[in-house]
């Protein structure tokens, strides 16, 4: 289906909306562009003026079985029709349970204890209450470019953006160290910054900053996602997990963006071939119903009742909605389609750099895919103006994308994307380049 932009964008019933948004609505909102959605299904949007968008951000890699899924919109209804909230924390109900054991189905073996909460920050909150019940320590190390969420303890964890952080101090006790982006290797060289990130916790960190003894978790994604959807080498979480094996810290991996098949399989992690002491899943989880998962092995996750809990955390809307979508992401195939169409994708921004001096990275796993935006390839300047420019571009052409990063274009679409709608998003992305005479 072309997209259809007939109307602005924005268009009067968009400016109009926006305009009482902007009185209403607490400043803190994000608003890379004027779009104001009235529906979805699929690969597609339509605002409220009627125009047709080709979405490659899947509402921020939520939406991974595609918009308004019949499957999931069904379960959803059928469950409303039973019982929405059901106080999952005092009651117990079959359908938390029976989503619960679909997902560890789906996990490697060791990751069977699911505690379920309603967001990606509050599964980062109990991994990092976990590890420290578990461990009795109190530091926790993380990564530049690292984004966990914006409660205390996740945006302690988060080293992003300093606009995150920015006035909200001081946070919970946790040492920043580099993550091996081949692209921008910290000082380190490309080929051996994976090594290089884990020599410096060792010789530098715990030397000078913190005894591995009082450290409780190493948190880190598989793939940075926020940061600019950077791919470690093929070795790093490797030695982070024999670091942790080594000191008894825990390896918590954030897979809230990463996990869910985005990578083609259902962790990011399973790539590296490791498995974490403690997982975190949310956003993809609740096909579009806030659902957050914290998944550890039963000898981890030994909290007594009450320790840790939340209102809403199991809520059977969600559930039924997520154990649909683990169902979908589950199907003979859908790892395969998502490698053979993230490879089509990368393929196709690999032709568009030749055509684009600006475009001076593509990157990515799976359907998980950054191109970063530079002044020039030498010097690898962030062109971050150039980067807004182009999303606008794009979006007043009828594409949908959004930003990670300071100069990155994330590529996160519908993992039902077929190779028509990697096409027609290309032709206008090249326009949207051409267009703002880059
Ligand atoms: C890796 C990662 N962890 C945690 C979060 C926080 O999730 P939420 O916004 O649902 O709190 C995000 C959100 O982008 C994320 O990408």
């Amino acid at each position: 289906m072309q997209p259809l932009i007939t109307t602005g964008p924005p268009g009067p019933r968009a400016r109009a909306i926006l305009e009482r948004d902007a009185e209403v609505i607490s400043q803190c909102m994000v608003r890379e562009y004027p779009l104001v959605l009235e529906r979805a299904e699929g690969m597609n949007l339509w605002d409220v003026d009627g125009n047709r968008y080709l979405d490659f951000s899947a509402g921020i890699a939520v939406m991974n079985a595609g918009w308004n899924h019949p499957d999931v919109m069904r379960a959803v209804g059928e469950q409303l029709q039973k019982l929405s909230h059901g106080a999952f924390l005092d009651f117990c109900s079959e359908v938390p349970v029976q989503f619960a054991e679909k997902l560890v189905s789906m996990l490697p073996e060791g990751l069977e204890r699911v505690y379920l909460s309603n967001s990606g920050a509050e599964t980062v909150e109990a991994a990092m209450k976990l590890a420290r019940y578990h461990t009795g320590r109190k530091y926790f190390i993380s990564f530049y470019g690292g984004f966990h969420g914006r409660t205390y303890g996740a945006v302690s964890l988060t080293a992003a953006k300093v606009i995150q952080r920015k006035g909200f101090g001081p946070f919970l006790p946790v040492i920043h160290v580099p993550y091996p982006d081949p692209y921008r290797p910290f000082g380190f060289s490309t080929d051996t910054c994976d090594v290089d990130v884990i020599r410096y916790i060792r010789e530098e960190v715990f030397r000078t900053e913190v005894s591995p003894e009082e450290v409780a978790a190493i948190v880190v994604e598989a793939v940075q996602g926020e940061g600019g959807y950077i791919v470690p080498s093929k070795g790093f979480l490797k030695q982070l997990r024999e670091l942790c094996d080594e000191h008894g810290i825990m390896l918590v991996v954030d897979e809230v963006q990463s996990g869910c098949m985005r990578t083609g399989r259902f962790l990011a992690s399973e790539h590296f071939g490791v498995v974490p002491d403690i997982v975190t899943l949310s956003k993809a989880l609740g096909g579009g119903f806030p659902l957050g998962a914290t998944v550890a092995s039963d000898e981890i996750m030994a909290w007594p009742p009450g320790s840790h809990a939340s209102t809403f955390g199991g809520n059977n809307v969600s559930c039924a909605a997520g154990l649909a979508v683990l169902k979908i992401l589950d199907a003979p195939g859908f790892g395969d389609h998502v490698t053979g169409m993230g490879a089509y994708l990368m393929e196709r921004l690999k032709d568009l750099q030749e055509n684009h001096a600006v475009i001076g990275d593509v990157r990515g796993i799976g359907l998980m895919i950054g191109i970063e935006l530079v002044r020039d390839r030498i010097s690898k300047q962030r062109a971050k103006e150039e980067r807004n420019a182009v999303l606008n571009a794009a979006f007043r052409n009828g594409l949908t994308l959004l930003p990670a990063g300071e100069s990155v274009i994330r590529f996160s679409p519908p993992l039902i994307i077929e190779k028509e709608d990697i096409d027609m998003g290309i032709e206008i992305l090249d326009r949207a380049f051409s267009a703002v005479s880059l």
